[in-house]
């Protein structure tokens, strides 16, 4: 998911300098570039390493949850809305970016949980599971230095319509995985709030855009 945002930071930035050249509808630049970059995708995406989770927020949960062999899908689906670029002083731009897509669904061929949720009521698991994403929109936001070519800040936004979560063995010999599936499945809104803002407030996100705009440059304009 923050591959696909990044590419995303990336096509932003491609953009702008597409934009100086010949002016068209930002975003349809924006989802021209979005498709050259999912075009060279092959689904499922696998990616590399686990993906891991932890969700920290007082009186809510302290979860930690790592997911082993992941396989995604839905990425190719996503499509560009409602992206605006504003040019203002020298060589300065506030953008938005907004992509959608209908569902993404990710598989984990192994994944561990464990921690505690509302009243230190203890959760843990491990197996298969499925998390699926109605809806899914990645919307970046932040202001760019045009001519240096890098965004200068940037937060994140995620939205869904609705996520089901279905991580199999959760609380083995009990009856909460069920209750623990649809508690995940019922707050997916929430919990990726959760997510957003570790992501915004860790700071990181601005490095990693900018980059991997200097990685994905060269080939491009040079
Ligand atoms: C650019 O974004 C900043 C921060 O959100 C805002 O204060 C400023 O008014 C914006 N400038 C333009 C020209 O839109
Ligand atoms: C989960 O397990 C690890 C390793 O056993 C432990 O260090 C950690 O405190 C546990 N709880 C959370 C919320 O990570």
């Amino acid at each position: 998911m923050l591959r696909t945002l990044l590419a995303v930071a990336a096509v932003v930035m491609v953009a702008v300098h597409t934009t100086s050249a010949a002016p068209r509808d930002f975003n349809s630049v924006v989802n021209d570039m979005l498709h050259s970059i999912l075009d060279k995708i092959t689904e499922p995406v696998k990616p590399s390493g686990p993906i891991e989770l932890r969700i920290k927020q007082n009186h809510v949960a302290d979860v930690y949850l790592r997911m082993d062999d992941c396989e995604i899908t839905g990425l190719k689906d996503f499509v560009a809305h409602d992206s605006t670029i504003t040019l203002y002083g020298i060589g300065k731009a506030n953008i938005s970016i907004s992509i959608k897509s209908p569902k993404v669904t990710l598989t984990t061929g192994h994944y561990f949980i464990n921690g505690t949720m509302v009243d230190h009521v203890e959760l843990y698991g491990n197996g298969p599971g499925l998390i699926s994403v109605d809806e899914m929109d990645v919307k970046v936001e932040g202001s760019a230095n045009v001519l240096g070519m890098e965004f200068t800040e940037a937060t994140l936004d995620l939205e869904m319509w609705r996520w089901t979560v279905a991580l199999e063995d959760l609380m083995p010999g009990t009856d909460l995985g069920t209750v623990f599936n649809e508690f995940f499945s019922m707050y997916g809104p929430e919990i990726f709030d959760i997510v957003e803002n570790n992501i915004n407030k860790n700071g990181k996100l601005v490095g990693i855009i900018n980059n991997l705009i200097k990685q994905y440059l060269p080939g491009r304009i040079r």
